[in-house]
C-alpha cells in the first residue's frame, strides 16, 4: 500500500468503538512491566508496528510475552538479559527514549536503533542529562543520533534536573533512570507534559510525588506491582475523526472509551473554541479518566494556538485541517517541537496545504493558515503517519491522493477501514 485516494464524503452520523488503543500507554505498559517481579496483564494493547517493535525488545531483554484472545501477559525476567542483537525501535521516539532511561542502569551493553526517520531525530535531550548522572551512552554526533549504544552502570547518581522542554519522553526517561539511582531525584519541566508515566508508576507502587510541573522520585526499594490494565483508545488517533465530523456538514460522531487525561485532550478544546460542538462524557477513572467524546459539525472560525502546546502537539497536523476550513487566519506559535517529530511537521503541513490551494506559511516555531476551500490535490505523507491521516481527513471535503501511506501502520493499522465507513477510499501501490 503506497498511496491512498479519499473521495468526498456525505454527512455521517456514527459511533466508533474501534479506534486504535493508546500508543503512549501501550509502550509504557510493555516497558514498565519490566520493573515488576510478577506477570502484567494488559488488555487492548496497541497491535501496531511501533508498539509490536517495543514488545520484541522487551522479549529480547528476557521477558516472556504471551498473546491471548483479549489480553497480553508479560512476565519479566529475574535479571535483564544482555541481547546479542540490536534493539530496533522502528519509528518510535517514545520507545527509544524510554529505553535509554531504562537501560542506562542495567548491567550489559545495548544498542538502540530505528528506521531512517527515527535515526534523524534528536536524542541528546536524553543522552546529555543521563550522561551527567553517570550513564555511559554514545551515538553519532555526541550521542545525538541513533544508533545509540549504552553500557549500563549499576548505580546512577540522583539528580535535580530542570528540563528546558516540556517533553513526556525526556521526563519518562529520567524517571526510569531515577528509579535506579543512588538517592532521591527531582525533575522540573517548563509546563506539565503528558503524565501517563507518573500515573502508571504510582499505581504500581513507585514513590513519585507530583506538584504542578515538578516531580520527586525515590529510588525503588523493591520491584513494583505488576500492571492489570485495560488501555483506552488513543485520543490522538481519534482526533482525526473528530476533525472529520467537525468539517463535514451535518455530521456527528461519538468516539468511545478514550483517555480523557487533561494532558491529552487539549486539541478537542481548541476545536470546540473554533465552534465545533464537543461533549466529554467521563465513564471511569482507574489509571486515567476514560470516557466518550461526541463531536458535531458547526461552522468553524479561526483560532490562535500558542499555549499548552505539549498537550496538543500530536494533534496539530489534524487541527491544521480544521483551520484550513475555518473562517479567517489561524496562527500556531511556540510549537518548534513540531520540527523534530516523525517529520518536520511545520514544513510537511504547510507544503501540503499549499498544494491544496490554501494560503499558509511557516515561522520558525509555527505557521499561519488562511481558511478557505481546499482543492483536490496529490500530497505527500513525508513518511509521517499523522501527516498522512490528517490529509486523508481533508480529502473527505476536497478529494485527495496521498503518496507513501505505509507509515499509517505504525500507530493506527485500522485507520483506513474506519475511514471507509464514511467515504469511498482506494488504496494502491
Ligand atoms: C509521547 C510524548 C510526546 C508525543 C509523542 C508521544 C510519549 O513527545 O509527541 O507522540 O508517549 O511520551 P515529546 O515527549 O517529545 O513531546
Amino acid at each position: 500500500m503506497s498511496f491512498l485516494v479519499v473521495k468526498r464524503a456525505k454527512s455521517f452520523k456514527i459511533d466508533l468503538s474501534d479506534i486504535a488503543s493508546d500508543k503512549s500507554i501501550s509502550h509504557r505498559c510493555a516497558i514498565f512491566s519490566l520493573l515488576s517481579d510478577g506477570a502484567s496483564v494488559i488488555r487492548n494493547y496497541l497491535m501496531a508496528e511501533d508498539t509490536l517493535a517495543t514488545l520484541e525488545i522487551v522479549k529480547k531483554l528476557g521477558a516472556k510475552v504471551e498473546f491471548f484472545d483479549d489480553f497480553i501477559k508479560i512476565t519479566p525476567p529475574i535479571k535483564i538479559n544482555e541481547p546479542p542483537a540490536i534493539l530496533d525501535c522502528g519509528n518510535s521516539g517514545t520507545a527509544i527514549r524510554l529505553f535509554m532511561g531504562f537501560l542506562a542502569s542495567k548491567e550489559g551493553f545495548f544498542v538502540l536503533f530505528g528506521d531512517e526517520y527515527l535515526c534523524r531525530r534528536p536524542m541528546k535531550r536524553i543522552s546529555k542529562p543521563l550522561k551527567s548522572i553517570g550513564a555511559l551512552i554514545d551515538g553519532r554526533e555526541d550521542a545525538n543520533f541513533a544508533p545509540i549504544s549504552i553500557r549500563g552502570v549499576k548505580n546512577l547518581e540522583g539528580f535535580e534536573y530542570e528540563s528546558k522542554i516540556a517533553s513526556a519522553q525526556v521526563k519518562s526517561a529520567m524517571i526510569l533512570a531515577a528509579l535506579n539511582a543512588s538517592k532521591a531525584s527531582s525533575y522540573t519541566e517548563p509546563h506539565l507534559s503528558r503524565d501517563h508515566s507518573e500515573r502508571m508508576l504510582k499505581a504500581m507502587g513507585a514513590s513519585i510525588l507530583s506538584e504542578n510541573n515538578s516531580i520527586k522520585i525515590e529510588p525503588l526499594k523493591k520491584p513494583l506491582d505488576p500492571l492489570d490494565i485495560r488501555i483506552p483508545s488513543d485520543p490522538s488517533s481519534a482526533f482525526f475523526f473528530a476533525v472529520a465530523a467537525a468539517i463535514v456538514e451535518n455530521s456527528t460522531i461519538r468516539i468511545k472509551n478514550l483517555s480523557l487525561n487533561p494532558t491529552r485532550i487539549e486539541a478537542y478544546k481548541v476545536l470546540r473554541k473554533m465552534g465545533a460542538n464537543i461533549e466529554f462524557i467521563e465513564k471511569e477513572n482507574k489509571y486515567e479518566p476514560i470516557g466518550d467524546i461526541v463531536v458535531k459539525n458547526a461552522p468553524l472560525s479561526c483560532v490562535e494556538v500558542n499555549e499548552n502546546i505539549a498537550w496538543l502537539i500530536d494533534e496539530l497536523p489534524a487541527l491544521s485541517i480544521a483551520m484550513a476550513y475555518a473562517k479567517g487566519k489561524s496562527v500556531v506559535k511556540n510549537a518548534k517541537e513540531l520540527r523534530v517529530k516523525e517529520s518536520d511537521r511545520i514544513k510537511s503541513v504547510v507544503r501540503n496545504l499549499k498544494a491544496c490551494g490554501i494560503k499558509a506559511d511557516e515561522f520558525e516555531d509555527g505557521y499561519f493558515i488562511e481558511g478557505s476551500k481546499m482543492s483536490e490535490a496529490v500530497v505527500d505523507s513525508f513518511g509521517d503517519h499523522r501527516v498522512a491521516m490528517s490529509f486523508a481527513v481533508a480529502g473527505l471535503k476536497c478529494g485527495i491522493k496521498i503518496e507513501d501511506v505505509e507509515c499509517i501502520k505504525t500507530s493506527f493499522p485500522n485507520f483506513i477501514d474506519i475511514l471507509s465507513k464514511i467515504a469511498e477510499v482506494n488504496i494502491g501501490d
